[in-house]
């Protein structure tokens, strides 16, 4: 049959680094030059057929000044997926995008370990319920999973604006620089799924999305 899949997905990355731009590229096909700078988040939705399932995507489009910062977690809590964003032409965007990705991991390790406390400690309560204990697992499972305990965050990274050729800084696999590998290697160390993307062109701009998509459980 066909699954209807809802996603939550949150795009982080330095101011400019083209996070809006993709958004509104995924959503409707458009690209401005002079896109405004977000004021703390802004939400669109698409969705996306994969397989045999539908994924609707809720998209969190977040603001990247250093000052709405601390708003970040009310969107990356409990996303499904996260696209952290950088500009080839602008090396200290890569920098701040392998900050993310920190902020994000540790984010996620403290979030399994606090599921999994919750986990034993509720599991063994409930054994000790005679009539409880043939459905303890899934209880607790169905508890979690209304708690929104799902550590396994899919992440994409995206070097935007793979148009500007002539300002790359940061570059991909098919360059011999240096950069080439780094954004390459470091993707999958941490791993992450990378790609190139152009909002300007449309360059693998439908094509992340799609890719988290395939990697989401349950597609
Ligand atoms: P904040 O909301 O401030 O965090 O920035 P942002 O990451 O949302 O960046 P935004 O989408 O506003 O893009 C910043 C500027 O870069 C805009 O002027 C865009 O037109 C331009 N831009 C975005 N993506 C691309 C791209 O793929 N190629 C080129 N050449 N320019 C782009
Ligand atoms: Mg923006």
């Amino acid at each position: 049959g066909n699954k209807n899949i809802n996603a939550k997905l949150v795009l982080l990355g330095d101011v400019g680094a083209g996070k809006s731009s993709l958004v509104l590229r995924f959503v409707k096909g458009q690209f401005v030059e002079f896109q405004e700078s977000t004021i703390g988040a802004a939400f669109f939705s698409q969705t996306l057929a994969v397989n045999d399932a539908t994924v609707k995507f809720e998209i969190w489009d977040t603001a990247g000044q250093e000052r709405y910062h601390s708003l970040a977690p009310m969107y990356y809590r409990g996303a499904a997926a996260a696209i952290i964003v950088y500009d080839i032409s602008n090396q200290a965007s890569f920098e701040r995008a392998k900050k993310w990705v920190q902020e994000l991991q540790a984010q996620g390790s403290f979030y399994m370990f606090a599921c999994i406390n919750v986990y034993m400690a509720v599991l063994d309560s409930l054994l000790h319920v005679a009539f409880l204990r043939p459905v303890a697992d899934i209880t607790v499972k169905l508890l979690l999973f209304s708690l929104n305990c799902n550590p396994n965050m899919v992440m994409a990274l995206a070097g935007n604006k793979a148009d500007l050729l002539d300002a790359r800084k940061v570059t991909a696999e098919a360059s011999s620089s240096f950069y080439a590998i780094e954004a390459q290697v470091y993707a999958q160390e941490y791993g992450l799924f990378f790609i190139e993307t152009s909002a300007k062109t449309a360059t693998n701009v439908n094509d992340i999305f799609y890719e988290i998509a395939k990697r989401l459980p349950l597609v």
